[in-house]
């Protein structure tokens, strides 16, 4: 129970719905010691809560590519005016940038995937250069909090991960590509270990293993709630450790190079803030950039990294390269919506996976905490749209209450402290006190689920050019669970780094690294009478005119003409 003091903090408006969480709190924990939950939803409820409520599905938010090799597709708006722009300068100097460095293998980005990319690449004796656009490390990997799906405990198989990932993605996925993520996983996790990754654990040594949305087992194994902070961790001591990486910081990726074969033989890349380019020539070439979660899809916060603005898919897609499942992005189900300061910030599912509750303002359950990511965010959407249901915020936000204290009462005292220490330090810094204090949340923007097609050697459409990450297709279909990402950056960035490597190996060095591949872009824009002033990749978020309060708060939906160029 908050102290009288504890409740000040919040605004008088929220503490009557708060005593009602209070009140109706030790009910639901005897309700879970007993053994029962709230009821999951039929399949047909899912997908009708999901058309009806989930923002992929609101009208306007996302329209048919118009050029390119996957017109016809639908995206994101935010998406589609990146995918159809010009480059940040035009073809005639970009043609006089002379080659300053040559390197087997390029490696474009410095997250988990590229980084995982690179020790493969350099374990396999190549020479690797990993451009990054900020410093190596800082990405999405880093404020992964939740965890890492791996089926290796007795009661679980690669089988059945296999399962809950299509479930989860509605069968949309690559099936040999999940095969491999979910066989792989073992590998993967003893691989992190040899490298020195504390995952969490019983005095016995034995992993702690959680349940994640749309998981038939407990498979999630974490740091904490600072698992990709850990992973990356030991991810860069490994790649420092070995003398043939070099790192390139702030340096992004804004154009990719071919050769008269179409073959990818290396990058353009600009100094991060600074008006100078530089071309890599590389005998393969290595696309792990993550994804979009910073283009605020229908101007909903994110919980993403800065970085997170989609220079991967523009580039890759400029060259010919064949998008998938981006008709779908992922809203994280509880972003935080109070406080204010924070909206957007990511409060871990883990807390569901250990009993946290959802509840509206009546401090009733509305849905199973654990349901697919896209289900529970069209049911936090539709409790608040729909029933009006949603706790207000001073900005004429909505929010629904996350229970966190009830994991002390059904697990022990100084669990939260244990299992979450980062929020757990940072919110007790603002003086909001996890072991006895609800959190409001609301669906943040959080994942890409789809991305560039890749086979299941990392291969893409064009010779030379591998990929692996959040920038890729198919591993997750229409909707990624929990912990399935970390997982996937290391498989497909391990794939793809010795994929690159044996492709060095054999093909040697390619022709003259040439632009062809954007004039012929630039033609097809043309021809389709596309006309655009955006120029892309961004590099970074333009924070313009951002609203407030965030429209995917208050659940509007807009039509096209109000998104377009809102973050060009
Ligand atoms: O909730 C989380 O910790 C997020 C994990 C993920 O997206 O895999």
């Amino acid at each position: 129970m908050m102290t009288s003091e504890e409740m000040m903090r919040f605004p008088e408006e929220m503490r009557p719905s708060l005593r009602m969480v209070e009140q109706s709190r030790n009910d639901r924990v005897a309700a879970v010691r007993r053994g029962e939950s709230y009821p999951s939803l039929s399949l047909t409820d899912r997908e009708a809560w999901l058309e009806e409520f989930h923002p992929d599905y609101s009208y306007g938010g996302r329209r048919a590519l118009r050029v390119g090799p996957s017109r016809g597709m639908e995206v994101p708006v935010e998406l589609a005016e990146l995918l159809e722009s010009k480059p940040r300068r035009i073809v005639q100097q970009l043609r006089r940038i002379e080659v300053e460095k040559r390197v087997d293998v390029l490696v474009i980005g410095g997250g988990g995937a590229g980084t995982a990319a690179a020790i493969a690449a350099a374990e396999a004796g190549q020479s690797v250069l990993i451009a990054t656009k900020l410093r190596h490390g800082d990405s999405n990997t880093l404020m992964a909090e939740g965890g890492i799906q791996v089926a290796d405990h007795e009661c679980d198989s690669p089988l059945q991960h296999f399962l809950d990932v299509l479930g989860g993605g509605h069968f949309t996925n690559d099936r040999d590509l999940v095969e491999i993520l979910v066989t792989e996983g073992p590998l993967v996790l003893r691989w992190l270990e040899e490298q020195g990754m504390q995952f969490d654990k019983y005095p016995t040594g034995r992993m702690k293993v959680r349940h994640g949305g749309g998981t038939s087992r407990q498979r999630l194994h974490s740091a904490g709630d600072v698992t990709g902070l850990e992973m990356m961790r030991v991810l860069q001591d490994h790649a420092e450790s070995l003398e043939t990486i070099e790192t390139l910081p702030f340096h992004a990726a804004i154009e990719l190079l071919t050769d008269e074969r179409g073959r990818a033989v290396g990058a353009l890349l600009e100094q991060v803030g600074k008006n100078r380019v530089m071309a890599v020539q590389a005998k393969s070439v290595v696309l792990a950039t993550g994804g979009f979660g910073r283009l605020h899809v229908q101007s909903f916060p994110t919980s993403n990294h800065y970085g997170a603005t989609a220079d991967g898919l523009v580039i890759a897609y400029r060259a010919g390269l064949p998008l998938r499942d981006l008709e779908n992005s992922q809203f994280h189900p509880t972003g935080i919506a109070y406080p204010e300061s924070k909206t957007g910030l990511l409060i871990t599912e883990k807390f569901r996976g250990l009993g946290a509750q959802l509840l509206n303002r009546h401090g009733d359950q509305f849905v199973f905490s654990l349901e697919p990511r896209d289900v529970t965010t069209a049911a936090i959407i539709r409790e608040c749209k729909e029933y009006d249901n949603g706790v207000a915020t001073p900005s004429d936000g909505r929010g629904v209450w996350l229970d966190i204290p009830m994991i002390e009462l059904l697990h022990g005292r100084g669990t939260i402290e244990k299992e979450f220490p980062g929020r757990f330090k940072e919110f007790m810094h603002r003086g909001i006190d996890l072991r006895t204090m609800p959190l409001l949340s609301y669906p943040t923007l959080h994942y890409q689920n789809g991305g560039v097609s890749i086979t299941p050697d990392a291969g893409t459409d064009m010779p030379g050019l591998f990929a692996a990450g959040e920038v890729t297709g198919g591993v997750h279909g229409k909707n990624r669970l929990m912990g399935n990402a970390l997982l996937e950056i290391l498989v497909f960035g391990l794939h793809a780094g010795r994929s690159a490597a044996l492709f060095s190996q054999e093909m040697g060095e390619g022709g003259y690294p040439g632009l062809s591949h954007l004039e012929a872009f630039l033609s097809d824009l043309d021809e389709r009478s596309v006309n655009t002033n955006v120029t892309a990749p961004s590099l970074l978020p333009s924070y313009g005119p951002v609203e407030w309060p965030l429209t995917g708060i208050n659940g509007d939906r807009r039509d096209n003409d109000d998104l377009t160029g809102r973050f060009s």
